[in-house]
């Protein structure tokens, strides 16, 4: 198994989550409108993924925008959904190649039409890629995520006395996905933004000051490195049962 420990080779993480964050800012020091920030931040992903894809992490999942950024003015909401639109035209058949499984966290409802489709093309394309599986969160918020979970559980009629944490991670956007090892954030904040809350309980997070569109494969390894140093306890007490 990819996380198993050995004396000469650390753990690589299975499961690595990225907060892309800091494009804005990207943008505004070059003195640029955010949207090109945005765009750059996008033309950052291929790269990573690729990094991802030779280190033998087998998911990914990426905060691409949240329930939250709706606030934002309404030319760069559009602006946002158009760069999705464009990011799956452009790069699904290359992921497809790279035996990528796309899929997307978040609710569908609130997309236009033509961007459902456009998603539901990709991840119907990359179904049965098994390489690495890239999760797109898109109109993801993690509340909502915990919020449809339980609407899909009660939607069931499964008993309350049947259910615990288990029936909540299958029936949440993520099922069938470890929980991720890493969490990373770029651009220099260090807190969640509503990203997968209950995922990431005992996940190991990872700051940068780095702006995403300047984040690099070499900032991924970094990450990964300080992961292989990182001693994880899940609650008990290493070397001793
Ligand atoms: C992250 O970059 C992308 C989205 C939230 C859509 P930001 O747009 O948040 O960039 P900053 O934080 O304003 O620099
Ligand atoms: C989180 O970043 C969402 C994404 C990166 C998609 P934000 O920039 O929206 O988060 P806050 O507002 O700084 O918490
Ligand atoms: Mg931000």
């Amino acid at each position: 198994m990819a996380d198993a420990v050995s004396a000469d080779q650390p753990p690589v993480p299975q499961h690595i989550a990225i907060i892309m964050d800091g494009n804005g800012r990207w943008a505004r020091k070059r003195g640029l409108p955010r949207l090109a920030g945005h765009r750059a931040g996008t033309e950052n992903i291929r790269s990573i993924v690729s990094a991802c894809v030779d280190y033998g992490v087998r998911y990914m999942t990426l905060y691409a925008f949240s329930t939250e950024n709706w606030s934002r003015p309404s030319l760069e909401v559009q602006g946002l959904m158009q760069i999705l639109g464009d990011f799956i035209d452009r790069e699904t058949r290359a992921l497809h190649e790279q035996g990528v499984h796309l899929r997307h966290l978040g609710r569908l409802e609130g997309l236009s039409d033509k961007l459902k489709q456009k998603v539901r093309y990709a991840v119907d394309m990359t179904r049965n890629n098994s390489r690495l599986t890239l999760a797109i969160a898109f109109n993801y918020g993690g509340r909502t995520d915990v919020v449809d979970a339980v609407r899909a559980i009660v939607a069931k009629g499964i008993p309350a006395e049947e259910i615990d944490e288990q029936t909540i991670n299958d029936h949440i956007s993520t099922h069938g996905m470890p929980d991720p090892d890493v969490l990373i954030r770029t651009s220099g904040e260090w807190r969640l933004s509503n990203f997968l809350i209950w995922q990431t309980a005992y996940t190991e997070y990872w700051f940068t000051p780095v702006f995403w569109p300047d984040f690099r494969p070499e900032h991924l390894k970094q990450a990964i490195d300080e992961y292989g140093r990182r001693e994880r306890r899940f609650g008990g007490i290493n070397g001793q049962s």
